[in-house]
C-alpha cells in the first residue's frame, strides 16, 4: 500500500488520485458567480423582460408599457383629414416644386398668408384639380378628391 491507495477492512482499494486543481476553479467560480448574479439582479433592478420591452419600445417608437401591465390596445384611428395623410401626399407629390417645407422652389411658397390664385378651399382645390398658370400641373388625374381634400387641409394649417 502506497501514499495515493487506501484499503478498507472489507478488503476494497480506493484510489486517492489528487483533485485537479481546475475543479477548485470551477466549482468555486461557478458558486461565485452564481453569488454576484444574484445580488446584481436582485438589487440592480435590472431585468432581462424590461430590457426587452425598452428595446422594443425604442424599436417601435412607442412609450415604454409597465411590465406587469397588459399588452397596450392597438393605437386608435387616426382622425379622418388629419394632417399626416395630407402631408405624406405633399411630400409624394408637391414636395418636388414646393420645398420639403412648403416655402417653395420651382413651385410658389405655399406657406405664405395669401395666394395668388385664392387661399379659400375651394381655390386651393382649384389649383390643385386643374392646375395654374401652365406651370403648376393639375392632379385631378393622379389624385382622388378625398385626397385633394387633405392636401388643402395640410396646406391651410402650414
Ligand atoms: C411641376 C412643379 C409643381 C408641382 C409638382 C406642384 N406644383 Fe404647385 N405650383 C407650381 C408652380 C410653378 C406654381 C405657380 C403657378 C403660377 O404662379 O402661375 C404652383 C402653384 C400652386 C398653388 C397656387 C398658389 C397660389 O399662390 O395661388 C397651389 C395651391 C399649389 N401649387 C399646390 C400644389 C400642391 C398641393 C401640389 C401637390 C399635389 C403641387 N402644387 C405640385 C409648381 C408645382
Amino acid at each position: 500500500m502506497n501514499d495515493s491507495q487506501h484499503e478498507h477492512a472489507d478488503g476494497i482499494t480506493e484510489a486517492h488520485k489528487p483533485v485537479p486543481s481546475y475543479f477548485y476553479v470551477l466549482f468555486f467560480g461557478l458558486i461565485i458567480w452564481a453569488v454576484i448574479f444574484m445580488a446584481y439582479f436582485l438589487l440592480s433592478g435590472w431585468s432581462s423582460d424590461a430590457e426587452f420591452q425598452e428595446k422594443m419600445a425604442a424599436h417601435t417608437g412607442e412609450p415604454v408599457q409597465a411590465t406587469a401591465e397588459p399588452a397596450a390596445s392597438a393605437p386608435a384611428a387616426e382622425p379622418a383629414g388629419s394632417a399626416p395623410g395630407g402631408q405624406a401626399l405633399y411630400s409624394a407629390n408637391c414636395a418636388g416644386c414646393h420645398g420639403a417645407d412648403a416655402t417653395g422652389g420651382f413651385g410658389t411658397d405655399l406657406t405664405a398668408a395669401t395666394y395668388q390664385y385664392g387661399k379659400t378651399p375651394d381655390d386651393i382645390k382649384e389649383s390643385i384639380a386643374n392646375g395654374r398658370g401652365g406651370s403648376m400641373p393639375g392632379f385631378s388625374g393622379q389624385l382622388s378628391p378625398a385626397e385633394i381634400d387633405q392636401l388643402v387641409d395640410y396646406l391651410l394649417k402650414l
